[in-house]
């Protein structure tokens, strides 16, 4: 079953990163099925569990208006590559979003902004919507290099594609030094100044087309910070990880983003 997405709605999303076993996935996924009536319809909803647990979580949220979606894909189709998981396999499997280039997996698995673009490529061409992840650290932002880095970045994961493919895919504006236990949350101001750079790129550069791609934020978003920052003009949804790791905590950042 297919999820119906509207461009007029905000989104809200979640990555499990790795966390949750198939006992908690399920509960998770029962309580936001169950929940889903209060905010299906006001916004767009999606959550990324790790590869093994997206096929049993996909078959109790899609029917209740949530799409579920990958955290990562391969670039190739199919072959010698050990330990990928490929753009057909997450298609078949009922899979219809995937997150590609997200901070961590830049960090800590090579991920560059060459294999992130290829990613891209390979995910499209299977009819996944990739959501690319671009952001700075904090040594570029210190340096006053935050937009051209982020520039560069997204630039680089839609080399090649034209217009029409462009409008197909969704961004995520993720600064390195706001994700995660220990990091220092941006300001809303902070995110809006780079989302409006994000969306004068894609205008400039792909017209009606850029304008149509949905620009999230994450990093530290909580039940605190979210209500600032999905009011800011050029931020059109949240992508969050641990405040939204309990179905509690996505169902009042969905409240949140509904009213926004
Ligand atoms: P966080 O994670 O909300 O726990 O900082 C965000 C992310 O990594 O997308």
């Amino acid at each position: 079953m297919a999820i119906t997405r509207s461009r007029d709605l905000p989104w809200i999303g979640t990555g499990w990163k790795m966390t949750k076993n198939r006992a908690e996935a399920s509960a998770y996924a029962n309580a936001l099925a169950a929940a889903a009536p209060e905010f299906v319809g006001k916004v767009n909803a999606f959550v990324l569990p790790a590869y093994p647990l997206i096929e049993s979580v996909a078959a109790t949220l899609t029917p209740a208006g949530i799409e579920v979606g990958a955290q990562n894909v391969h670039w190739a189709d199919t072959g010698a590559f050990t330990g990928e998981v490929s753009a057909p396999m997450l298609a078949e499997i009922g899979t219809s979003l995937v997150c590609i280039g997200h901070a961590e997996r830049r960090a800590m698995f090579g991920e560059t902004d060459e294999t992130v673009g290829a990613r891209v490529t390979g995910a499209l061409r299977s009819g996944l919507t990739p959501l690319i992840c671009v952001g700075e650290s904090a040594e570029d932002r210190n340096a006053g290099a935050e937009v051209a880095f982020v520039t560069r970045q997204l630039e680089t994961a839609l080399a090649g594609l034209d217009a029409d493919t462009v409008a197909t895919t969704m961004v995520a504006y993720e600064p390195v030094w706001a994700i995660g236990e220990g990091s220092t949350p941006a300001t809303a101001a902070q995110a809006e100044a780079i989302h409006a750079v994000l969306r004068g790129f894609l205008v400039e550069r792909y017209g009606t087309s850029g304008a149509a791609v949905p620009l999230l934020y994450g990093g530290s978003v909580d039940i605190e910070s979210a209500p600032a920052l999905i009011a800011e003009p050029h931020i059109d949804g949240l992508f969050v990880g641990r405040a939204a790791w309990s179905a509690r905590g996505f169902v009042k950042l969905a409240h949140i983003v509904a009213a926004g």
